[in-house]
């Protein structure tokens, strides 16, 4: 993927630093030239011999090194790259970036560079919060640099919030995206993908389940956040890895899901591919176990749970503009999915065939027959991550004519 490319890696001083080592590995291993660049708060954290012995290439510290200004000087070795990466990308990076200032090596190669830079911020919570930081930020995008991350979570400082450096496997599907180009159908906009099935409790340890393993549903999130998109993953209980590049959101029940997509909203589509339990238990037990007892077997009080799909679809107002459904049916598949699609009201429906037979329900492969207002598309049996890829791209012409 990475084949032949070369990045030009500059480290800024974050307690993240390590991580653009492996970042380095990562991106090698995938066959490019990786070159680093350490700048002095950078070097408070990790070595330029550490950067050099892995990269296997000068580290490039100094802006007035006689040595290095005139073996290779810093306007060539910022033309000498296919990309510039800066990782961690600290506020002081950025606003020097946002000015135009050049006052060290780092800053210099950033004004003298004629090639795409990508940023991964890494900075405490506050410091990215900061009105200065968020105007750097527009300035710089509005520039036209490439940004991944920060995520949200624990921060070094032991403070909690955005600015966590994004993690690698993310770093390295934004630098792969970079360079699949024109393939980016998706930039810009937000999708929010449900996925899985949920879990609505009977008591503190029983539940009611069923047998999606969340397969498909991932797949097309990754498929999505490869075309570009920005994914928000709402998933109910699986053991998938989250695809790089997707914000994950875990639930359990029905409600949780409900709340969860609401929360992600504004979006513009909707891919819900969860299998949402139908029922959930009653409110009204005691939240003790339920026992054994002479008088018989307790009843299961059951209500409905609201309807996800239908609820996107019905939105008076900011409604995403494309609503994508599932289908799994056992028999009479398109004729079922078809009246489905009217019912619920969304604009797509994907319909398969989940009987016992085929396999597809926690199998590998699916086939599916996609369903729009105009028509019934029969695809051939595929994996469910070439499924997840034709069906990305499809969502990608539905967003973009
Ligand atoms: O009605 P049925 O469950 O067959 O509809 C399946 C489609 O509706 C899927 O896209 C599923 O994700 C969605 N759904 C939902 N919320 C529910 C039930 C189903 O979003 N409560």
């Amino acid at each position: 993927m990475l084949d032949g490319k070369r990045i030009l890696l500059i480290i800024g001083g974050g307690v993240a630093a390590y991580k653009s080592l492996d970042l380095a590995r990562r991106l090698m291993e995938r066959g490019a030239a990786v070159r680093g660049v350490l700048t002095p708060a950078g070097q408070q954290f990790i070595t330029p011999m550490s950067v050099a012995s892995l990269t296997g290439d000068e580290c490039y510290t100094d802006l007035f090194s006689l040595k290095d200004e005139a073996e290779m000087g810093h306007i060539r070795l910022s033309r000498e790259a296919d990309l510039v990466v800066i990782a961690p990308a600290t506020a002081d990076l950025m606003a020097k970036m946002a000015h135009g200032l050049a006052n060290d090596l780092a800053s210099t190669i950033l004004l003298a560079t004629d090639k795409q830079v990508l940023i991964a911020p890494a900075m405490n919570a506050e410091m990215w919060a900061h009105k200065a930081t968020q105007r750097n930020i527009e300035t710089l995008k509005r520039d036209g640099i490439l940004m991944v991350g920060p995520g949200d979570g624990m921060l070094a400082c032991g403070e909690v919030g955005p600015g966590r450096l994004a993690e690698v496997p993310d770093m390295v599907a934004a630098i792969e995206g970079y360079f699949a180009g024109g393939n980016r159908p998706l930039m810009g906009k937000h999708i929010v993908v449900t996925a899985g099935p949920t879990h609505e409790p009977i008591d503190p340890v029983r539940y009611i389940a069923n047998r999606s393993s969340g397969k498909q549903g991932f797949a097309i999130a990754g498929a999505l956040a490869a075309l570009g998109g920005e994914v928000t993953l709402v998933s109910g209980p699986v053991s998938q890895t989250t695809p790089p590049g997707v914000a994950r959101v875990d639930v359990e029940t029905a409600l949780e899901m409900d709340a969860a997509v609401k929360a992600a909203l504004p979006a513009d589509a909707a891919v819900c591919v969860a299998a949402v339990a139908d029922w959930r238990i009653k409110a009204g037990s005691n939240g003790e176990k339920l026992k054994k007892s002479k008088d018989g077997i307790p009843a299961l009080n059951l209500c409905e749970n609201p309807d996800i799909l239908k609820g996107l679809s019905a939105m008076k107002e900011g409604r995403p503009a494309l609503v994508v459904g599932f289908a799994a049916e056992t028999e009479q598949v398109i004729e079922h999915a078809t009246a489905k699609r009217k019912r619920k009201g969304c604009d797509m429906i994907v319909a398969n065939d989940v009987s016992h037979t085929t396999g597809i329900m926690g199998g590998d492969s699916n086939q599916v027959h996609v369903i729009t207002e105009t028509g019934v598309e029969s695809w051939p049996t595929m994996s469910k991550d070439d499924v997840a890829t034709a069906l990305a791209k499809t969502i990608a012409d539905a967003l973009t004519k």
